[in-house]
């Protein structure tokens, strides 16, 4: 093996080092759904772990409403995912949205051409294109405190949902299982602001069911 490259010290403002895209669906107060694109999640069991700013629409039902559907994004959806980047379900827009150019869009499904298909479990509808669909309940939410890190930074939350079930694409189940197909599951990933897709398979750790 070729020696390490040498490191630097550096102060990147951001540090998504490469989570998939999530887009979340959530019921609205009006009985509509509403889209939120993240990427800070984490699975470990039955829980996913979501990482929310405060002051979203989608925070703010899944407070309120307490379930949704974590839709894992695929690939082929990056354009239509940035086609709902600078939109909110709020309204009104924060201020510190709207300066940065973020509109109010009440219909993200129709701005992202995308396809809703009822859930089994909860209310909020899966998106068909996505070709993993957990539909989750909340189970608690944290605040945390953003000003330590930037003065005019607000909150986030910490929300841990469990998943109560799992739908995914035929052509990425193992035929007759429950298995999700590693090598035909293809995430799209959120690397340091960029869509990035096609990870290349290396190897199966040994706790691999398939
Ligand atoms: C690819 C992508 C990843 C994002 N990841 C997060 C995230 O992890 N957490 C978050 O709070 N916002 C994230 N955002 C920003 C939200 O999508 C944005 O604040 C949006 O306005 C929220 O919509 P809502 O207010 O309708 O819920 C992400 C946006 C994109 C496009």
């Amino acid at each position: 093996m070729t020696s390490p490259p040498p490191s630097i010290r550096i102060r990147p403002s951001i540090l998504y080092f490469g989570t998939p895209v999530l887009l979340i669906t959530s019921r609205n107060p009006d009985g509509g759904t509403n889209i939120t694109p993240m990427s800070s999640a984490w699975a470990l069991a039955d829980r996913v772990v979501l990482g929310l700013t405060g002051g979203g629409q989608g925070l703010a039902n899944l407070e309120r409403e307490r379930e949704a559907v974590l839709n894992v994004a695929a690939p082929a959806l990056w354009s239509a995912i940035e086609a709902i980047a600078r939109a909110t379900g709020r309204d009104p827009v924060p201020a510190w949205k709207s300066e940065v150019g973020y509109r109010h869009v009440p219909d993200k499904f129709a701005a992202a051409g995308l396809t809703p298909c009822a859930s089994t479990q909860v209310k909020p509808p899966r998106i068909a294109e996505c070709p993993l669909q957990l539909e989750a309940r909340v189970v608690e939410v944290r605040r945390r405190d953003l000003a330590a890190w930037r003065a005019d930074a607000g909150h986030f939350a910490v929300v841990e949902t469990e998943v109560v079930a799992v739908h995914a694409h035929a052509d990425v189940v193992v035929p007759g299982s429950d298995h999700v197909d590693p090598t035909r599951f293809d995430p799209l990933l959120y690397v340091f602001r960029h869509y990035v897709a096609g990870g290349e398979r290396l190897g199966r750790t040994f706790k691999a069911e398939v």
